[in-house]
């Protein structure tokens, strides 16, 4: 898969592609990353990416035409399955959405800032908007991280047999189980039985019937 992440704000969005799984998925060639500093495209002698609500108010919008250059030069370099503006009126991102992303190969996510982007942007050059939730951020570079992990590490390699996707939260619309490790005892508060007794038919059982009640108890819309 290859990413490209059009910002106004690079510093803001490479950390969490330094470290961790995304760091390795890029080491081990799965994904490559590549972001791109909106303002190698601006055409004013400020290289301005922002400007002023046509009709007045507070707050600056961001310009079409760097962001169309930007993606008209990526364009001429690949065919992308989807151009993403990150936005809190979008699609909203949930693990669903996650994996049908896994599956495309080329992605361009577009990090909106200060009252948004001129929506001839939206109309003309994006193919899909995604929230993070209903929540309003400084600006889409912390979303664009958020969705670009929870889509990586589906890719097939990225995660170690045992950290495997498919026993997610989420993942078959169940939380996940309790989990635990050494000591089998602490302060007096004990791991259940069960996970120490090497039956592992059990142990699934175990694991199935507490995935269920805790998606009852904090998510029983998920079982609908
Ligand atoms: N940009 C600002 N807020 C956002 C959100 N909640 N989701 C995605 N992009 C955003």
């Amino acid at each position: 898969m290859h990413i490209d992440i059009i910002t106004c704000l690079p510093r803001l969005i490479e950390s969490p592609f330094s470290d961790s799984i995304l760091k390795r998925a890029q080491a081990k060639g799965l994904v490559t990353v590549n972001i791109i500093d909106l303002r190698q495209y601006a055409t004013s002698k400020h290289k301005s990416t922002d400007d002023y609500a046509f009709g007045g108010g507070a707050g600056m919008v961001m310009m079409i035409e760097p962001i169309d250059n930007c993606i008209t030069d990526l364009k001429n370099q690949r065919t992308y399955d989807d151009i993403i503006y990150m936005s809190p009126d979008g699609e909203r991102l949930n693990q669903s959405l996650a994996n049908q992303l896994s599956l495309k190969n080329n992605l361009i996510m577009l990090c909106g800032h200060y009252k948004g982007v001129d929506e001839r942007v939206r109309e003309h050059l994006i193919t899909r908007e995604i929230s993070i939730g209903d929540y309003v951020l400084s600006g889409g570079e912390l979303a664009a991280a958020v969705v670009a992990d929870a889509v990586v590490r589906l890719i097939p390699g990225v995660l170690s047999d045992e950290t495997s996707a498919l026993s997610d939260s989420f993942q078959d619309d169940l939380i996940a189980p309790p989990v635990y490790t050494r000591p089998a005892e602490y302060k007096g508060w004990k791991v259940p039985d069960v996970l120490l007794s090497g039956h592992q038919a059990n142990i699934e059982k175990w694991r199935m019937d507490e995935s269920i009640a805790r998606t009852k108890a904090r998510r029983p819309e998920l079982l609908d």
